[in-house]
């Protein structure tokens, strides 16, 4: 089978390398892949949102199956317009990827279906944003409506920083369109987790819990990035925590987008807030996370490509999706001075022993040496019976990975250590 990935980053490389088990598979296509990636899969020199691109693509290399990963295709039609040319796809249409695609079309959907998410309120007119910031409690969370490269979601800790929020998105458009409604929303606290789950609307089945850590320093300081690293299975996210997301939100969700006819079929990803009032939603993701699939997907025991394949032919409950009881941590290796501005180009050296648990995520190959092209470079993953030692496992492969300038947080998993022992 020739199966085509869409994307380039850490989270399509965990894909490809768990696609590549399938004794099926004989080419996997990236597009547009990236300098790490292509040790394992051909990488196409077409953007991810490049839709005309992607389905010409399929079509005359004839894909027998295409996995759709980040969202913004997703958002933009890809799986619409690969199915249009009978292309099996796995991952959500627009009209169910508009879950993460709008943060208006989510909060309104769980309000009108009573899932438990954080009270809000939409604007569409300035002014009566800043308005009503004049009496909102504070700290608030400001969010873009559209998708924003994940930087759309501000907590303002004074009144004068949820202003300037509002005005940078709704006057000074700095997300463009994505700014012209904004939600305001109540500032939750307590741990947070992370659960991706596959769904054909018909079930849907939860995978391994995960946490992911995403301030730029060590203890939760500095910047947020998109994501320093991530362990898995996520200690807070008990047995009985797991049964009430399950009936109060994961089934409640799909059984919402089938009434508005938007079924899902995909991977749903779950950003939860475990509060004193019980399990919350934070966020929808139409698709697999970044860094939690490379925690989540190495822990996955039955073969991804029949997982997903069962998802596109609507028989997910049919069959059976196991995980290995273990643990799984990832620590990100990033580039000096992420995820402000950092210099790239630097050789990248990777022993061939640990090179099967290394997802490359910025790095370009210039003149036969693969070099870095980003600032989150690359994550290292380590498998093992027990979280302690799977953090110490991904740390001694870390070690042996160099780069100039290379930085990563050194307390990957930590948190979730010291949980373990309260809970
Ligand atoms: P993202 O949408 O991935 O950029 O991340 C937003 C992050 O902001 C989440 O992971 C939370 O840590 C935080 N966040 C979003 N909404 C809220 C909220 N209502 N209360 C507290 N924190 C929030
Ligand atoms: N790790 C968060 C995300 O993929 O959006």
């Amino acid at each position: 089978m020739k199966i085509m990935v869409v994307g380039g980053g850490g989270r399509e490389h965990a894909i490809v390398k768990k696609i590549k088990e399938n004794k099926a598979v004989t080419e996997i296509f990236a597009l547009p892949g990236n300098g790490g990636i292509a040790m394992d899969a051909t990488c196409v020199n077409i953007g991810a949102k490049d839709i005309d691109g992607i389905v010409k693509f399929a079509v005359e290399n004839k894909i027998d199956y295409a996995i759709v990963a980040p969202d913004d295709p997703l958002v933009l039609g890809a799986v619409d317009a690969l199915e249009e040319k009978g292309i099996p796809c796995f991952g959500p249409r627009a009209n169910a990827a508009i879950i993460e695609g709008s943060k208006v079309f989510s909060k309104n959907l769980m309000k009108k279906y009573n899932i438990p998410t954080a009270e809000y309120e939409v604007f569409t007119d300035m002014d009566a944003a800043l308005k009503y910031l004049e009496s909102a409690p504070i700290p608030t969370v400001i969010k873009a409506d559209g998708l924003a490269l994940g930087k759309g979601v501000i907590i303002a800790q004074t009144r004068e920083e949820a202003k300037d929020a509002v005005r940078s998105m709704m006057q000074d458009k700095v997300f463009g369109k994505s700014g012209d409604q904004i939600v305001i929303e109540e500032f939750l606290t307590g741990p947070e987790v992370s659960v991706l789950a596959f769904t054909d609307g018909k079930s849907i089945v939860p995978m391994v819990s995960s946490m992911d850590h995403k301030r730029a320093g060590d203890n939760d300081t500095g910047l947020n990035t998109g994501g320093m690293g991530t362990i898995a299975p996520n200690p807070y996210y008990t047995d009985p925590i797991a049964w009430v997301c399950t009936e109060q939100i994961f089934i409640p969700t799909v059984q919402a987008m089938n009434k508005e006819g938007r079924t899902f079929k995909g991977c749903l990803y779950f950003g939860l807030m475990l509060t004193e009032k019980g399990p919350k939603v934070i966020e929808y993701n139409c698709r697999f996370g970044d860094p939690e699939t490379q925690v989540v997907l190495p822990l996955l025991e039955t073969d991804l490509l029949t997982v997903m394949q069962a998802v596109t032919e609507e028989r997910l409950g049919d069959i059976e999706v196991k995980f290995s009881d273990g643990s799984a941590c990832c620590v990100i290796m990033a580039s000096g001075g992420y995820p402000s501005s950092y210099q790239k180009g630097f050789e990248i050296s990777i022993p061939e022993n640990i090179a099967d648990s290394v997802y490359v995520a910025g790095a370009e190959i210039k003149d036969g040496k693969m070099v870095t092209s980003g600032g989150r470079v690359l994550g290292v993953t380590a498998t093992a019976n027990s979280l302690e030692d799977a953090i110490t496992e991904a740390y001694k492969k870390v070690e042996k990975i160099s780069f100039e300038g290379a930085f990563y947080r050194h307390d990957i998993g930590a948190r979730a250590l010291a949980a373990k022992k309260e809970i």
